[in-house]
């Protein structure tokens, strides 16, 4: 299931920061834009227990989310951009790493960090990676968080490339993608197209 958030902030803050000429400081403030109004989608269907409490005036069952602190995996390094605004709008989630990084080559996802919190089979994953180009290395990151059999996982990107999403759900079927844009195509280097360029270098200005 492919999910695509069009709501109008969302897709007027993503033409922004595709622009080429955004600064640094920019394009960091509008992925975190984005990332907070995007996890808005991505959590709709929490379940949540009603509880009881105590307002000024009277005594009521109210809801609070159920079960064990969702799990936010960020796929270094360009996932930390997302995670900032997510951990905002669900402050009390969890947090997992998974360090991967793409064979210029061979465009192969090559993993060289991995952690993740305790409890994994309690918890819902929601796993964090901005480009979903060739989709190798989201394939290979959700490939291992499965290992941890956490409850759910669900794949957050900004931009997905066709061949990306398809490479993606032709291993995971099971696993719901959300996305701002389904973008054209990708050039011959992996990159998508129009696309935004290397994510991870604009949002920390390197090159
Ligand atoms: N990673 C990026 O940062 N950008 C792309 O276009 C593809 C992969």
């Amino acid at each position: 299931m492919i999910h695509t958030v069009d709501h109008p902030l969302v897709q007027h803050k993503l033409t922004l920061l595709r622009e080429k000429d955004r600064s640094t400081n920019s394009f960091r403030r509008l992925l975190h834009e984005i990332a907070m109004l995007m996890a808005y989608e991505v959590t709709r269907d929490t379940p949540t227990q009603l509880i009881e409490i105590e307002t000024p005036l009277a005594r009521m069952r109210s809801p609070v989310i159920d079960g064990k602190k969702t799990v936010f995996v960020s796929v270094m390094r360009a996932g930390s951009g997302f995670l900032d605004g997510m951990l905002e709008v669900v402050p009390g989630a969890r947090v997992g790493h998974i360090g991967l990084y793409r064979d210029p080559k061979t465009h192969v996802a090559v993993e060289y960090y991995f952690k993740m919190p305790q409890d994994m089979h309690e918890r819902d994953a929601v796993v964090l990676d901005p480009m979903l180009a060739t989709g190798n290395s989201a394939v290979a990151a959700v490939e291992r968080l499965k290992e941890t059999s956490p409850k759910s996982i669900r794949f957050v990107c900004l931009l997905a490339a066709p061949e990306g999403l398809a490479n993606f759900q032709r291993h995971h079927p099971d696993v719901p993608v959300f996305t701002a844009a389904i973008d054209e195509r990708l050039d011959e280097h992996g990159y998508i197209l129009p696309g935004l360029g290397d994510a991870g270098d604009r949002l920390f200005g390197t090159r």
